[in-house]
């Protein structure tokens, strides 16, 4: 089938041509009973029944269903993960008729046209692997290795992209500063061992990915943020900057350099250091400092988007693998979508290389300690009865992908907002002034 014939509009906001435009989700978050990953059992010891994964969103059954919706809303790529404890339930023992599963599920993508970026490893561990120490272990990352190894021999011909670990830092993060994951143990050494095998196993996988698909782009998706000070002027929150955008920003690249193909970067957070009573400052929260923020209090920030972007930009192409809002109200999230891309087209006329953008979620998901209520699809899930619903902001993003940009009639949503601003302001100029004016009756 022919694709369709892109929507001509002069006042569209032109992306690249063959620019990737999907939605991300992840094997465990989406598709239900995987009971021999480590979160399985620490869900069932530590988290009431409403924030146990479960049969989540049924993707491992309903993996057409979802594919055709896809489909139907015109994306041309998706992004998505294999379930490592699925496939190699107990050490050195592969599942064939897991890894069957898994190539009709990429078949079936390729048979509807779509370019399959493939995730390897996303937050779950088989038991077994955890028992060992999960990456504190450097058996780990041979473990690991061998696992791709096995697989990718036969699924390499329905994956266009590799993705080899996501988000290395908020792992760490997750389970040795927050202890909210599975695997918490906290102690800093663990933390370090964590990081410095992550970053093997992916240099390792690389290398050997790089070899045997010499055409196949191989990258790292890592939570990319954008930090700023809350005073101009505070010295200490300058410095609070610099230190966590290193640390978070670019550690991870500097410890795996030479081994990125492209950047695959998942962008949420902006996080503003506010000088505290305390010796360092505290990063303010958002809710407190009447941001807008979403459902999961995290702060809407489009230009810090375009900020990372230019930030990271060094002549590797990058390609946004995550990003999106968690919300019940979909007026957020066209407007989300709307004010991000914005952001994202500005980087690219500004020379950054952004060849694809991948919205988390195509569908609500488990939101890993936080269960099912964070809503992040492009689709509803109807969690009674796992039907599917198309949000209208799936049909805005539609929209923008048949028009391989933003086209005018949905720039003015942006232009409403910047004019309802514009008279705000005039009008609260005007009471200031009038106010300076008014005679003092105290
Ligand atoms: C990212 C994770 C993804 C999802 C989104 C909301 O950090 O990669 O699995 O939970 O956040």
């Amino acid at each position: 089938m022919a694709p369709p014939k892109e929507k001509h509009d002069h006042k569209t906001l032109k992306f690249p041509p063959s620019f990737l435009w999907g939605a991300a989700t992840s094997a465990y978050q989406v598709e239900g009973n995987n009971v021999n990953a480590d979160w399985w059992d620490w869900e069932q010891k530590n988290q009431p029944p409403s924030l146990r994964s479960g049969i989540a969103c049924d993707q491992y059954n309903k993996y057409e269903q979802d594919f055709a919706l896809i489909k139907q809303l015109n994306h041309n790529a998706h992004r998505l993960s294999i379930e490592w404890s699925r496939i190699e339930p107990r050490e050195g023992e592969f599942n064939n008729s897991e890894i069957e599963h898994y190539l009709k599920v990429l078949k079936s993508l390729k048979e509807l046209k779509i370019k399959v970026m493939l995730t390897l490893w996303h937050f779950t561990l088989p038991k077994w692997v955890s028992n060992i120490g999960g990456w504190e272990n450097r058996k780990t990352i041979n473990f690991f290795e061998r696992f791709v190894k096995r697989v990718t021999r036969e699924i390499a011909p329905y994956v266009d992209f590799w993705i080899t670990i996501n988000e290395p830092g908020v792992y760490i993060y997750q389970t040795y500063i927050r202890k909210e994951w599975p695997g918490s143990k906290g102690s800093s050494l663990g933390q370090i061992k964590t990081a410095l095998n992550l970053a093997s196993a992916h240099k390792k996988v690389y290398r050997y990915l790089h070899q045997t698909y010499p055409d196949k782009p191989i990258g790292m998706a890592q939570n990319v943020q954008s930090f700023q000070t809350y005073h101009k002027h505070s010295l200490v929150e300058q410095i609070s900057v610099v230190f966590a955008d290193f640390v978070a920003n670019h550690l991870f690249y500097f410890l795996t350099r030479g081994t990125h193909d492209f950047l695959g970067i998942n962008y949420y957070f902006h996080v503003r250091f506010q000088n505290s009573q305390r010796i360092l400052p505290e990063i303010e929260d958002a809710s407190q400092g009447y941001r807008d923020i979403s459902d999961l209090g995290w702060e809407i920030y489009p230009e810090g988007l375009f900020d990372v972007l230019t930030d990271l930009s060094d002549g590797i192409p990058i390609y946004i693998t995550e990003c999106g809002i968690a919300s019940t109200n979909d007026d957020r999230r066209n407007r989300f979508l709307i004010t991000y891309l914005h952001e994202v087209y500005r980087a690219i006329k500004s020379g950054v290389d952004v060849r694809g953008f991948f919205y988390w979620s195509l569908v609500d998901n488990f939101e890993w300690s936080k269960g099912f209520q964070p809503r992040f699809g492009l689709v509803e899930v109807d969690y009674a009865t796992l039907e599917r619903r198309i949000r209208p902001s799936a049909l805005v993003y539609t929209d923008i992908i048949a028009h391989n940009g933003i086209p005018h009639s949905l720039l003015r949503f942006i232009g409403h907002t910047v004019q309802a601003a514009e008279v705000l302001e005039k009008r609260l100029k005007e009471e200031l002034r009038k106010k300076r004016h008014r005679p003092n009756h105290k």
